[in-house]
């Protein structure tokens, strides 16, 4: 990393025709950029999804967001990229193979004034019992990041950061920084912070920057946030996991995922094979609180 401007000294960026570079990118930093993997056509409409599904009165407040977490049991357009061959070559290449199931979807809206997030790892692999659906989904290799940031990705208005290399196993930390106890987020060493640190000062940091219709991919364990907002600004992901990776959710298939599944037309169906939805109020403990608005950001 370029210490002053936070941006690589190698290059992330990759057309989508040479996914296996790409990869490669991926395993050694953690992280990586194909260029141009939707046209901006489909760009605006899935903006226009995340308008009509998420805020259809227009109405969400500035410095604010709102999460989706089953957005493609929702979204028309998000299905095109299944009928998009450099996405499903790119799919079969970093799943290595075509028998996949449709696995988590999300969309994220946010408003000008909102700061930067929490440093988090989405990763749940390594909690034994699991308690919250995060925790139950997120907990095999499968990449964390198949997010379009469809406005693009800049630190002048907004985006993902990532901490390079920060993918690997048994990664201790940004220096000058140690784990909180659930090892989710962390904060600098000694001076402990409950809900974790936010801001950008921490070696490792890379501010992605990329273009609307480019795919910001990382890694299961990558740790990650997104950057101070100065925009109205939307971003979407689905993303798949081979139908040998069988899961057996705790909690019934909501009505939205049945009503998703009888909507497919015929040549995705098989994609819901496996597809377990996601029930966002389910705890292992009841005792266990909700997060606040019961969403997290741990996706
Ligand atoms: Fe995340």
């Amino acid at each position: 990393m370029n210490d002053t401007n936070k941006q690589p000294n190698y290059n992330i960026y990759f057309d989508r025709d040479n996914i296996k570079d790409a990869l490669v990118c991926m395993n050694e930093y953690g992280y990586c950029v194909i260029r141009k993997m939707i046209g901006l056509k489909l760009v605006e409409e899935l903006k226009y999804s995340i308008d009509e599904i998420m805020d259809p009165a227009r109405d969400l407040p500035q410095a604010s967001n709102r999460y989706h977490v089953q957005f493609a049991e929702e979204s028309k357009p998000l299905w095109k990229l299944m009928n998009h061959a450099p996405y499903l070559n790119y799919l079969s290449q970093v799943h290595q193979t075509n028998n996949l199931c449709l696995h988590r979807s999300a969309a994220i809206l946010r408003t000008a004034g909102e700061s930067c997030g929490t440093w988090h790892t989405d990763w749940r692999g390594h909690i034994k019992e699991p308690r919250t659906p995060n925790d139950i989904l997120n907990r095999y290799s499968l990449p964390s990041g198949n997010w379009f940031y469809l406005n693009g990705s800049h630190p002048d208005y907004s985006g993902i950061a990532v901490i390079e290399k920060s993918h690997i196993k048994d990664w201790k930390g940004p220096e000058g920084f140690e784990f909180n106890p659930n090892k989710t987020s962390f904060h600098p060493t000694g001076d402990f912070i409950e809900n974790g640190y936010k801001k950008m000062d921490v070696p490792g940091c890379i501010e992605v920057i990329a273009d609307p219709g480019d795919l910001i991919c990382f890694a299961p364990l990558t740790w990650h946030t997104n950057m101070a907002t100065e925009e109205r600004r939307y971003s979407c992901g689905i993303g798949f996991r081979p139908k040998s990776i069988k899961i057996k959710a705790p909690w019934p298939l909501p009505i939205t995922a049945q009503r998703m599944i009888e909507r497919l037309p015929k040549h995705l169906k098989s994609y819901a094979n496996g597809y377990t939805g996601i029930d966002v109020q389910w705890r292992a403990n009841p005792r266990i609180a909700l997060p606040k608005n019961g969403k997290n950001d741990t996706f």
